[in-house]
């Protein structure tokens, strides 16, 4: 994807995740990487619902910025999983209710309980705590990344990735 076209599918999902109450205030982080390898990532402490194209950073993959605004405070635990998998190039952070729900009651959602989450999604497993945006926290979902296309993480939210933006946003 190039980067124009990322900063405009950002600011789309960034507007359905709000408006769909999977984020509110500034919660939350969406990212793409482009096929130059650069990353755009959503702008720390700014309300998805709610950012323009041009608030967005651009960083490298080693999360060093290349823009002049600043990236998601959570921008390690993309750069993890773009590391981890080759496949991917989009990362969805949110706080959905009924998934936040699991990962604050400590439950993955690994039960053979909804035919489409089996057939499409497969196990949520659940991160074990590490606080948001250190290096406890990408420690806790390393092992996990490789195996699962979303995942829990406890007392915290929910993170999906995919091949595009829209896989990871609906994942
Ligand atoms: P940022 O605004 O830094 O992306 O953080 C939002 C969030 O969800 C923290 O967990």
């Amino acid at each position: 994807m190039d980067e124009q076209t990322a900063r405009r599918e950002i600011i789309k999902v960034g507007k359905l995740l709000y408006e769909r109450s999977y984020v509110v205030s500034s919660d939350g982080n969406v990212s793409v990487r482009l096929d130059d390898g650069r990353v755009v990532a959503t702008p720390t402490m700014t309300c998805k619902g709610r950012m323009t194209e041009d608030a967005l950073a651009i960083t490298d993959i080693e999360g060093r910025a290349l823009s002049d605004r600043r990236a998601s405070s959570e921008l390690a635990m993309h750069l993890l999983i773009y590391r981890e998998r080759p496949d991917v190039k989009a990362v969805c952070h949110a706080h959905p209710p009924h998934g936040t729900a699991f990962a604050v009651a400590g439950l993955a959602i690994d039960q053979p309980i909804l035919s489409e989450v089996i057939l499409t999604l497969g196990c949520v497993p659940l991160a074990g705590y590490g606080t948001p945006s250190t290096a406890e926290l990408t420690d806790a979902m390393q092992p996990l990344v490789k195996h699962h296309n979303a995942l829990l993480m406890a007392n915290h939210g929910a993170v999906a990735y995919g091949a595009d933006i829209w896989q990871a946003f609906d994942r």
